[in-house]
């Protein structure tokens, strides 16, 4: 087991956390990992006290944004102990992001038994009620001081958590989002399918316009016919036309290979259910909703794990979908997921990490 160096906080922030409105991302645990990327190596990393750290002005992220992230829960089991749900699948897509922006792999063990280790030592930041969990966060950057765009030769690996309710206020209820026809996330060729700050940079003016509009998030098109389904600011998503299963495929490589929405066709395809990753365009999302056939539409993602649209607004008009009520398809995938990752339902798929405290 690696063993890393560890400094305790002397204070703990956890009196000033309010557990009964969580939210999502606003509160922090006492202690990230720390690893650094020097004379061509990672450094084993260190455990320490949340706080801020000194970066100069011509720090090369802060301007060319060589920066990517990770997002995955841990969960108070039901038998005791933790929970992670898929890490190796997080670690993977971390490697595969650090790829497409010059950020040198980082060793996977390590960075699981960083993860276990905060879990361990910040337990009690895990929340103890059901829906709620302790997010973790992985950070990579450059950390080199320079103007000029060429990637670093140093870089940082910082892991955070925070103890999360769901993503979104309305929880599983079902979400408002807009269809977004004027911009776009992800180009073939681009950073879509990498989990890379600059990504969600661009997507936040369409967000906010969006937002002032009603909606929570929005849903992307691709970018060159704005015809064709991507995903959601912070998921995948999902239709059920029928009783089929369809998903817009990855081969494009614009949309983010989610973890949750992998996990949610595995288990459809085990239920028998039709499941299909193909290209959707918006017009037969309509289409299908005007002949009474689009009986469920629902986001997958790790914060909010199933989030069912209740309205979908393209081109100035609302389309209800479901009656605003949250789908028989969602609310099953969401049980069986959140079943598994609480320990209530059997891991038979091997996707739980146990770790005993
Ligand atoms: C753009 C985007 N798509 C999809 C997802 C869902 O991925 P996952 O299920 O791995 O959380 C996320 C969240 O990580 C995301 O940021």
């Amino acid at each position: 087991m690696i063993k890393f160096k560890t400094t305790l906080a002397t204070q703990s922030r956890f009196d000033s956390i309010n557990f009964n409105d969580l939210r999502f991302g606003i509160y922090f645990s006492d202690h990230i990992y720390v690893s650094d990327y020097i004379n061509g190596a990672w450094t084993e990393g260190e455990i320490k006290p949340y706080g801020p750290f000194e970066i100069e002005p011509a720090m090369c992220t802060l301007h060319y944004g060589q920066a990517l992230f990770e997002g995955l829960k841990a969960f108070r089991s039901v038998k005791g102990g933790v929970n992670l749900f898929r890490p190796y699948k997080n670690a993977e897509r971390l490697n595969k992001s650090a790829e497409r922006i010059c950020i040198p792999p980082f060793d996977i063990e390590r960075l699981i038994e960083a993860m276990k280790e905060l879990c361990r030592i910040d337990y009690k930041f895990i929340p103890t009620k059901r829906g709620n969990a302790l997010y973790i966060r992985p950070v990579a950057f450059g950390t080199g001081n320079f103007l000029g765009v060429h990637e670093s030769d140093t870089y940082r690996l910082i892991i955070i958590t925070s103890p999360v309710a769901s993503y979104y206020p309305e929880g599983l209820n079902p979400v408002r989002i807009m269809v977004s026809d004027t911009y776009t996330r992800a180009a073939k060729g681009g950073t879509g399918s990498a989990k890379v700050a600059g990504n969600y940079a661009a997507s936040l003016l369409a967000t906010k316009k969006a937002r002032e509009l009603g909606y929570s998030q929005v849903l992307w098109l691709d970018a060159i016919s704005h015809q064709f389904v991507d995903e959601v600011g912070a998921m995948n998503i999902m239709f059920v036309i029928d009783d089929e299963l369809i998903t817009p495929s990855l081969e494009n490589g614009t949309i983010l290979p989610g973890v949750t929405r992998d996990s949610v066709l595995t288990i459809a395809r085990e239920w028998g259910m039709k499941v299909i990753e193909r290209a959707i365009s918006i017009e037969e999302v309509i289409s299908a909703h005007s002949q009474g056939k689009l009986n469920e539409v629902f986001g997958t993602g790790t914060a909010a794990v199933i989030s069912p649209v209740g309205v979908l607004g393209y081109k100035g008009k609302d389309y209800i979908i479901n009656d605003n009520k949250i789908g028989t398809y969602a609310q099953k995938f969401y049980d069986a997921i959140t079943g598994i990752q609480y320990g209530e339902l059997e891991d038979t798929h091997g996707w739980i990490l146990h770790i005993e405290v």
